[in-house]
C-alpha cells in the first residue's frame, strides 16, 4: 500500500537491526540529588515502534526530553545514528514530536500550522502547499485547512499535530501521551492509524504511555520504567507472558502474587511451597536454590475451573462474582487460605456458579512464574 506523502522512507521499511538512537548509561537529575533517569541503557532500532511505559514520575517522559534535546543528560550519551547529540539543539535533531496537549499554534490555520515546520527549513511556496494537502489526506482531513485548531475537535486537533510533526519527514517521531486526552473510542481508532502510518511510512516512533493496553497493542518493544531505570525490555509478548520481575508481573496486566519457598528446584521447572504448606510447580525465571522465597505469579485467565489435567488442582470456595459481559472474574479462596482471583470466558464456561460454592481450580506448571521476591524497599535482591 502507497501513501500519497512522498517521504523517503517509504520505499521498503522493515523493522531493522540497525541501531538508530542508543542511550548510554544517560542519568538525569534536576536537584542534583535524586536521579529520575538512573544510568539508563536503551537503543532504538531503525523503523520499530518503541514505547516507553510506567507508571507516572517513572522518567518516561524526562527521557523523551534528553532525546528531543529540551532537557540535558546530567551524565551519559545520547547518540543519533553513531552520532552525539551533546551540543545539538533540539531543531537541527531532525525529529518530530507530539505531545498530549496538541500544542497547535492557535493564531494559525491547521495549514498554517502545517506549513510552519516546512517554513522553518526554507521550504519553498509551491512545495510547500503540495505537502501540506498530502499531510492533511494522510490524517484524513482534506479540504480542513482552512479551519483554526479551535474549530476543531479534540481527535481532528491531534491528528493534524501527528501531521505536523510528519510532514517534514524526520527519520525520528517521539510521541508523549498523544492520545491521552481523548475518549477511549477516538484513542482507539487514532491507535490503527498511528499504526498505520508507522508500518507505511516505515517510521522510527518513540512512544511514551502509561497506558499499557495502548503499549501492549502497538509497540515492536517496550521498555518498562521503574524509578528511572527499565525494569524490563521486550516485545510486548515477552513482558505479558514471560515477565521477569514482580514489578512487571503487577503492572501488566492482572497477576496473584504469592509467597513461596523453593523445595526442590531444576533448571527449567522447581516446586515451591506456599505458606499454607501446599506445592506448587513452577517456571522459575533463575536458578533457585532450596529454601529460597520466591513469589509466584499467575494469571487469572491461566486458572481453570474444574476438569483438564493441570499439574496443580486446589479447591477454592468461592467468595466473590463480578460479571463483565465478555468475562466472569471469581475471587476465590484456598483451603489453605490463599486468594485468588481466577477469569473465566463467559461464553466457553457458561455454568452459573454462586457464593460459596466449592470448585477445583486447575493451573498449569507453565502458567506459574517464580520470581524473585521484591525487597521491602523497592530494590531488587
Ligand atoms: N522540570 C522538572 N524539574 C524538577 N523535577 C522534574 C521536572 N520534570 C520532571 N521532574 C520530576 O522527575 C520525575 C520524573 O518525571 P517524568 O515527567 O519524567 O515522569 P513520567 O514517567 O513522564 O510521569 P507521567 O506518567 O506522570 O507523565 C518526577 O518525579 C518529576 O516530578
Ligand atoms: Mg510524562
Amino acid at each position: 500500500m502507497t501513501y500519497p506523502v512522498h517521504h523517503p522512507l517509504s520505499v521498503d521499511r522493515k523493522l531493522t537491526d540497525r541501531t538508530l538512537v542508543s542511550f548510554e548509561g544517560v542519568s538525569k537529575t534536576y536537584d542534583g540529588v535524586v536521579p529520575v533517569v538512573d544510568r539508563l541503557d536503551l537503543s532504538v532500532r531503525e523503523g520499530e515502534f518503541l514505547s516507553l511505559l510506567g507508571p507516572s514520575g517513572s522518567g518516561k517522559t524526562t527521557t523523551l526530553m534528553m532525546l528531543a534535546g529540551f532537557e540535558e543528560p546530567t551524565a551519559g550519551e545520547i547518540l543519533l545514528s553513531g552520532h552525539s547529540l551533546a551540543n545539538v539543539p533540539p531543531h537541527r535533531r531532525d525529529i518530530g514530536m507530539v505531545f498530549q496537549d496538541y500544542a497547535l499554534f492557535p493564531h494559525m490555520t491547521v495549514a498554517q500550522n502545517l506549513a510552519y515546520p516546512l517554513k522553518l527549513r526554507r521550504v519553498d511556496a509551491g512545495q510547500i502547499r503540495l505537502r501540506v494537502d498530502r499531510a492533511l489526506e494522510m490524517v484524513n482531513l482534506s479540504g480542513l485547512g482552512k479551519r483554526s485548531p479551535a474549530a476543531l475537535s479534540g481527535g481532528q486537533r491531534q491528528r493534524v499535530a501527528v501531521a505536523r510533526a510528519l510532514i517534514f519527514e524526520p527519520r525520528l517521531v517521539l510521541m508523549d501521551e498523544p492520545l491521552g486526552a481523548l475518549d477511549r473510542q477516538l484513542r482507539e481508532q487514532l491507535q490503527v492509524e498511528l499504526k498505520r502510518l508507522h508500518s507505511d511510512l516505515g517510521l522510527t516512533i518513540v512512544y511514551v504511555t502509561h497506558d499499557q493496553g495502548e503499549a501492549l497493542t502497538l509497540s515492536d518493544r517496550i521498555a518498562l520504567f521503574h524509578k528511572g531505570r527499565i525494569e524490563q525490555l521486550g516485545a510486548p509478548r515477552d513482558l505479558y507472558e514471560r515477565p521477569d520481575t514482580a514489578f512487571v508481573a503487577g503492572f501488566i496486566g492482572d497477576n496473584n502474587l504469592l509467597q513461596a519457598k523453593v523445595q526442590a528446584s531444576g533448571i527449567s521447572s522447581c516446586c515451591v511451597h506456599l505458606a499454607s504448606g501446599q506445592s506448587l510447580d513452577a517456571r522459575p525465571v533463575r536458578a533457585f536454590q532450596p529454601g529460597d522465597d520466591v513469589l509466584l505469579a499467575i494469571r487469572p485467565e491461566a486458572i481453570r475451573v474444574g476438569g483438564g489435567d493441570g499439574s496443580t488442582a486446589f479447591d477454592g470456595v468461592i467468595e466473590e462474582i463480578f460479571y463483565l459481559g465478555d468475562q466472569t472474574r471469581l475471587r476465590c479462596v484456598t483451603e489453605s487460605g490463599e486468594s485468588l482471583q481466577v477469569k473465566i470466558s463467559t461464553f466457553t464456561h457458561p455454568v452459573r456458579l454462586e457464593p460459596g460454592e466449592k470448585i477445583p481450580l486447575v493451573i498449569d506448571r507453565d502458567a506459574v512464574r517464580a520470581l524473585p521476591p521484591e525487597r521491602s524497599d523497592g530494590v531488587r535482591s
